[in-house]
């Protein structure tokens, strides 16, 4: 099946005049409809690449990428940019993927104007609807404010949200939520996982993390990349209980000491944000 996105051995070599970079080496992976794929991995193991991969931001060296079944080099301009929108990518600075000087509405409303042709109060009703989904009640409360003015995950929620706009099929979430301090990580962790069952989303969940993999994955599977391959590709439960690669049990070790870290001592990155309200609602 894989019917959503699926790559096909597909490769990523970065060439420069000094060197030659394989990020990405013969992977083969899909996504249908509600199906979550959690790809872990080090850092410069190719998870990004695969990431920019399938949201056309990338183009792959090698192999083959199709949305919907159909092959994105055999596609019209218009029919790539119509498949491209339905993958939309979360990215992990929620700070730098909002305009500082747009209110959380206006924000919201552009795409929905732009894509949806939304005016009027059915744009007022599908701002606050969406404000809803995403954990930012009442929604007139944060419609006015400025991503300043927010904290680290109510900013991310609104990035969530406005990746909802175009009513995407696929969502791409590249580090989504390792910014945020782990006590709002396992809140907006839910709400997203909760969103994304509720709305059929197929998603690609990047992190380095398995301990966060083994709970966004919980009933679907984790890809464990290591130097650009995939090299263990399981549900979720059984590759954590019984891990075939020595790769996946480094990852794990890491993982658990990670665990016992954050239960003993904050997370570096876990400073609010020096203006945000200090119990905002909506963490
Ligand atoms: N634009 C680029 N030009 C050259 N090399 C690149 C480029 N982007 C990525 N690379 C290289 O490709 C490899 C994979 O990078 P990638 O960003 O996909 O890894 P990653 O698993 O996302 O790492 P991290 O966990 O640090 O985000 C790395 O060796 C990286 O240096
Ligand atoms: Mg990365």
């Amino acid at each position: 099946m894989n019917g959503l996105v699926f790559l096909s051995d597909i490769s990523k070599v970065y060439r420069s005049r000094r060197r030659e970079v394989t990020a990405v080496d013969r992977v083969t992976l899909g996504l249908d409809p509600g199906q979550i794929v959690c790809l872990v991995g080090e850092s410069g193991s190719g998870k990004s690449t695969i990431g920019r991969i399938v949201t056309g931001l990338t183009d792959p060296t090698a192999g083959d990428l199709r949305y919907g079944g159909v092959s994105a080099r055999s596609m019209s301009r218009r029919e790539l940019k119509a498949s491209r929108l339905a993958v939309q990518l979360i990215h992990q600075d929620p700070y730098a993927s909002l305009n500082p000087g747009m209110t959380v509405g206006a924000t919201l409303a552009a795409p929905l104007k732009r894509h949806e042709g939304l005016s009027g109060t059915e744009l007022s009703r599908r701002i606050r609807t969406l404000l809803e989904d995403v954990g930012l009640t009442p929604s007139g409360l944060f419609e006015p404010k400025l991503p300043h003015e927010l904290s680290g995950g109510q900013r991310q929620r609104v990035v969530i949200a406005r990746s909802l706009t175009v009513d995407p099929k696929v969502l791409v979430a590249d580090e989504a939520l390792s910014m945020l301090d782990v006590s709002i990580r396992v809140s907006v962790l839910q709400m997203l996982r909760g969103l994304c069952d509720d709305r059929e989303l197929a998603v690609l969940f990047i992190t380095h993390d398995l301990a966060v993999a083994r709970q966004f994955g919980d009933g679907h599977t984790v890809a464990v990349m290591q130097q650009g391959r995939i090299v263990e590709h399981r549900d979720t439960a059984t590759l954590v209980a019984n891990p075939e690669h020595d790769y996946t049990r480094d990852l794990l070790r890491a993982a658990r000491h990670e665990g016992l870290r954050s239960r003993h001592s904050p997370h570096p990155q876990s400073v609010p944000a020096t203006n945000a309200p200090a119990m905002p609602p909506g963490r």
